[in-house]
């Protein structure tokens, strides 16, 4: 049966092959038989410090990336949020019901406002509420995400069941599904190429990461100098955390079964599994790229995300109704 779909990036910055194999790759399939939503959460990348000159235009390069990973406008719905007003709305409203201890808890926040140089804002504090609305305004069966996302949806969905305790009848069917979060386990993770403990992410510094617009020869220089261990051992559970990681990077791309890769690669030297990585990711980003240019022309995407705001807006209002009916508002 056809399920719900929500998910969202942040236009933080340019995306990367991590939101790419953690995300946006789980969307395009679930796109066709589902009723899908994607997001630009721009008011998410707006809790941290970022550059207000730039950022609508990483809003258009986020909507033309999807587009050129093969997101359907005719399929999905891509919009962005502070289009849709009542992702706010409700944020607000469900925060009335989320306790303090539980945001404490969230891992991303710890780890978002220690990096963080000047002031941590409530914004980054109150984050994942106004996730929660992002999700559950949609009625949404399945949250396609990384693994870093996962605490968020576990909250979002104590947050439903919150709002249902307080404001519904027990017996009655609530008007917040409860979401899941889908994960897909090759590619959940994918670590910083120049510090594997840490994840690949857009703000880090650009050695880091492969953003999906990066030139062949600048993604050859970043794989040719991604850091390793000492001996070339080609194994997904033996090898150490810099090779399992390049090595699921090439799972990603390549989608062999692991055995067949660790055979191909037994006994090579690290340069010739990377120049091999290289190669693959050069061959598998370049009609993203190619797709990507054609597509980045800011009038032909507002029309694409004034569609999608449109669509959203009939189910988002109408939730929003029925939250406030809920909470007793006039
Ligand atoms: N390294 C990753 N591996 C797998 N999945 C990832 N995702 C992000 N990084 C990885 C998934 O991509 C989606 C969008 O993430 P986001 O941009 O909204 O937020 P983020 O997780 O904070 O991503 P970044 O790149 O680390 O951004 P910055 O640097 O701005 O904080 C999510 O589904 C996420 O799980």
């Amino acid at each position: 049966m056809a399920k719900t779909i929500f998910s969202g990036i942040q236009p933080s910055g340019t995306l990367h092959i991590g939101n790419y194999l953690g995300a946006i790759k789980q969307w395009v399939d679930l796109q066709r038989d589902n009723q899908a939503y994607f997001c630009i959460v721009d008011l998410h990348a707006i809790t941290v410090p970022y550059d207000n000159e730039h950022l609508s235009d990483h809003v258009l390069n986020a909507a033309a990336t999807y587009l050129a990973a093969s997101i359907d406008p005719d399929h999905a719905t891509i919009f962005v949020q502070s289009h849709v007003p009542a992702h706010t709305e409700l944020a607000w409203l469900l925060s009335c019901v989320t306790p303090l201890g539980e945001l404490k808890r969230m891992t991303q926040f710890k780890e978002k406002s220690e990096r963080q140089k000047g002031e941590v804002t409530l914004g980054l504090f109150a984050y994942p509420v106004l996730q929660a609305a992002d999700i559950l305004l949609y009625q949404t069966d399945i949250v396609p995400v990384g693994e870093d996302q996962v605490q968020h949806i576990e909250l979002a969905r104590d947050i439903a069941r919150r709002f249902h305790n307080r404001f519904e009848k027990e017996e009655e069917e609530s008007i917040l599904t409860i979401p899941k979060p889908q994960i897909n386990k090759n590619t959940a993770r994918i670590m910083s190429l120049s510090n594997p403990t840490k994840k690949m992410s857009k703000s880090d510094e650009p050695k880091s990461h492969i953003a999906l617009t990066d030139e062949p020869s600048i993604i050859k220089k970043k794989i040719m100098s991604a850091v390793t261990e000492t001996e070339p051992v080609f194994s997904f559970t033996h090898s150490g955390p810099a090779v399992r990681n390049l090595l699921t990077i090439y799972q990603g791309f390549s989608e062999e079964e692991p055995a067949a890769i660790e055979d191909k690669f037994t006994g090579c030297g690290y340069q010739e599994f990377k120049e091999a990585l290289a190669k693959l990711l050069i061959e598998k980003l370049t009609p993203i790229q190619k797709k990507y240019k054609d597509k980045r022309q800011p009038e032909d995407l507002k029309i694409i995300l004034a569609e999608g705001k449109a669509k959203a807006e009939q189910v988002a209002n109408q939730t929003l109704i029925q939250v406030k009916q809920k909470m007793g508002l006039l």
